[in-house]
């Protein structure tokens, strides 16, 4: 399998109830390695742009409203099938559905407030770790 990168955030959720190390954890012991790791506050202006593809979506402005709500850790992680590998860990985007022992399942509050953001593709990988990580900030492979 290829080696790939995605781009991770802990949500603002899971920065308020103390839970970056548990979510930085589980990636780690999945395999996966940090490459490159800051902690931000997205405007709502950079919320709408990040989520952007969801402009149409019926939860989008909820969406950006929480994800401005407060802090957020962004991170990008690599490895062999790192995208699939990441979301994963993860579990479904409803907490209610996700598989047991994933982060979702085991921290998630609710669809929206649901901990943890991963790319879904190789394209959607490349505009979010560009979004948060400048080339001069990431390290080369
Ligand atoms: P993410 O992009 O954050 O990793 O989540 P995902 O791929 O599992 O889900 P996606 O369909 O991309 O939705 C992005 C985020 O929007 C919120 N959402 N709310 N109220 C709702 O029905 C609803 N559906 C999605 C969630 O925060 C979801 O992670
Ligand atoms: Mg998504």
């Amino acid at each position: 399998m290829a080696v790939e990168r995605t781009l991770s955030m802990v949500k603002p959720d899971g920065v308020e109830r103390n839970l970056i190390g548990e979510v930085l954890a589980r990636f780690e012991r999945a395999g996966l390695r940090i490459v490159a790791l800051r902690m931000a506050r997205l405007s709502l202006a950079d919320a709408q742009a990040f989520y952007g593809v969801h402009r149409e979506r019926p939860f989008f402005q909820s969406l950006c409203n929480y994800m401005s709500s407060g802090p957020i850790v962004a991170f990008v992680l690599e490895g062999d099938g790192a995208i699939a590998k990441a979301r994963e860990v993860m579990g479904a985007t409803d907490p209610a559905k996700a598989a047991t022992g994933t982060i979702r399942r085991d921290f998630a509050l609710s669809i929206e407030r649901n901990t943890v953001h991963g790319s879904d593709a190789r394209e959607t990988a490349a505009f979010e770790i560009g979004f948060h990580f400048s080339g001069l900030n990431l390290y080369a492979r």
